[in-house]
């Protein structure tokens, strides 16, 4: 791994390289397997976390010397312009590339510290610093993971069914993304009233996460999700903004 690159309460972060395959890989393959719904972590090939430790921005928080969480983005350009087709095919907004932010996992042990948050405000900035479209690709009924990034500022612009049990929703974040703390401020104020609309101006819908045609039909009419409960997917549509 690289030099140290900030700490997170009494945690460290580091950016992992090639050589951190083993570790990292060896973390990634123990945590899926405890997970409750394995489906929400979809693995990386060996060819893949090989590439995106040695090309991508790849990093790894460590509680001492027990690695703890990662979350990285990855350069691969192919893959960038395929999920930039898929959110063009979904909401018509013309990116040409979208790398994707992947690898987020934070140990079981150490969840619901804030930790995903810290490694997501990392990767943004990174993102800003070279000033590029990222996106997470998740389970459409991820919450944790879903939440984390639309905390961040992230929009759902694409959905992809793979068949079986992988739904998955594109979240898009661009460099001129909407103004961060408004749309925080718009999604608490749906949380804390799901049920009064007409106090945001924008919010005109409501879909069921599981009800993948009808979020397409949406994304076709240039909706967009900013939100998310465990149940519902919240969109708005922002008829003067211009990607
Ligand atoms: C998703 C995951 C990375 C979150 O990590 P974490 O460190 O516990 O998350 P944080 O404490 O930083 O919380 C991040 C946000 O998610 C929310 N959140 C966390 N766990 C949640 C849960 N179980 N249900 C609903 N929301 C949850 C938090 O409230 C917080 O929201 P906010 O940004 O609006 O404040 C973690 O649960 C995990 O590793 N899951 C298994 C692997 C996985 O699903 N990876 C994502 C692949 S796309």
């Amino acid at each position: 791994m690289y030099s140290k690159q900030s700490t997170y309460k009494n945690y460290d972060l580091y950016r992992m390289e090639k050589k951190d395959f083993d570790l990292v890989k060896g973390f990634l393959d123990e945590s899926r397997l405890k997970l409750d719904r394995i489906e929400f972590f979809y693995p990386y090939k060996d060819n893949e976390l090989a590439e995106v430790l040695d090309k991508g921005y790849f990093l790894g928080l460590f509680d001492k010397e027990k690695l703890i969480a990662t979350f990285g983005i990855d350069f691969d350009e192919e893959y960038a312009k395929q999920i930039a087709d898929v959110i063009n095919g979904c909401n018509n907004i013309g990116i040409d590339k979208a790398y994707e932010s992947s690898g987020l996992m934070v140990d079981a042990d150490y969840r619901g510290q804030g930790i995903a948050n810290f490694l997501m405000d990392e990767i943004c900035a990174e993102a800003a610093r070279r000033n590029i479209n990222i996106c997470g690709v998740v389970q459409i009924c991820n919450t944790a993971s879903m939440t984390t990034f639309f905390s961040h500022g992230f929009e759902l612009r694409g959905v992809w069914s793979m068949g079986g049990k992988y739904d998955f929703g594109y979240l898009l974040k661009t460099p001129q993304s909407t103004n961060f703390q408004n749309l925080q401020k718009n999604s608490n104020l749906i949380l804390q009233c799901p049920s009064k609309y007409d106090i945001i101006v924008d919010v005109e819908r409501e879909v069921d996460n599981f009800d993948l045609s009808g979020q397409r039909k949406l994304l076709a009419e240039n909706y967009y999700g900013i939100q998310c409960d465990k149940k519902r997917i919240f969109y708005i549509r922002d008829k003067e903004r211009k990607l």
